[in-house]
């Protein structure tokens, strides 16, 4: 039986580059998760303590791909993609405190496989509408049958209350086909700063706390440098 053509003839070869694109991209994205479950796995070993709550990730979609490549005015094509665009391959990761988010982000980008390509501190310098996180963009080797390439990919880390916020937000501002209204962004981004308050005093709290484990014999682990 005859294979129907599901592409036109000429758009088979860069559908065939955009799958195989994906894949590379999907093979940097499980290394980097490798990483930070084995720094999650260490910690609750020695600290009886897990530092990451939970992770999401993604490779972004082929007409995503496309739309962002559009609006910055380049032609879809793979090698458009892979020579402007960070964020291909995406992960969230999203920790118990502030401490802890510089304490992986210190981990993982002291690896010395590991390159960091971009460093945006919006936790220390927070976005005009309240928005925190740490966003790092590394670059990681992907050992393939035709060789080894770095791929980058984007790192966002967060608190619980960080995310809590910044995953509400996007809903808001993104689901609905509306402009926010100025007093529900004012709104927002009070909202935003009683959350980074509530952050403050839990790792207080854990600081606390963890102090007086360390008086009864408790491992705790090495305070992070924060990252400049
Ligand atoms: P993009 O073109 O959106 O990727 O931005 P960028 O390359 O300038 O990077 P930046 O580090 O500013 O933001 C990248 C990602 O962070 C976005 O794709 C979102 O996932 C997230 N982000 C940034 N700003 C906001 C925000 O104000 N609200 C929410 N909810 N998420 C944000
Ligand atoms: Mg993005």
């Amino acid at each position: 039986m005859e294979r129907t053509p599901q592409w036109p003839e000429e758009m088979e070869g860069q559908v065939r580059a955009f799958v195989e694109m994906r894949c590379r991209y999907q093979a940097a994205l499980t290394e980097v998760k490798t990483k930070l479950d084995i720094l999650n796995d260490e910690f609750r070993v020695r600290y009886s303590r897990n530092p990451i709550h939970h992770m999401e990730s993604r490779v972004k979609e082929p007409s995503s791909i496309a739309g962002k490549l559009r609006r910055k005015g380049y032609e879809p094509t793979v090698e458009n993609a892979m020579k402007h665009l960070w964020d291909i391959a995406g992960v969230r990761v999203v920790c118990a405190y502030r401490d802890d988010v510089y304490a992986i982000a210190h981990l993982l980008t002291s690896q010395d496989d590991i390159r960091l390509l971009r460093t945006r501190d919006y936790i220390k310098t927070p976005k005009a509408n309240g928005y925190r996180s740490l966003h790092l963009i590394v670059e990681i080797p992907v050992f393939l049958s035709t060789g080894k390439q770095y791929l980058p990919v984007e790192v966002q880390i967060r608190t619980i209350a960080m995310d809590f916020w910044a995953s509400l937000e996007h809903r808001i501002r993104y689901k609905v086909d509306l402009e926010v209204p100025e007093d529900l962004n004012r709104e927002l981004y009070d909202a935003a700063q009683r959350i980074a308050e509530v952050d403050s005093d839990m790792q207080r709290i854990h600081d606390r706390m963890a102090a007086l484990a360390d008086k009864n014999g408790v491992d705790t682990p090495p305070r992070p440098p924060h990252m400049d």
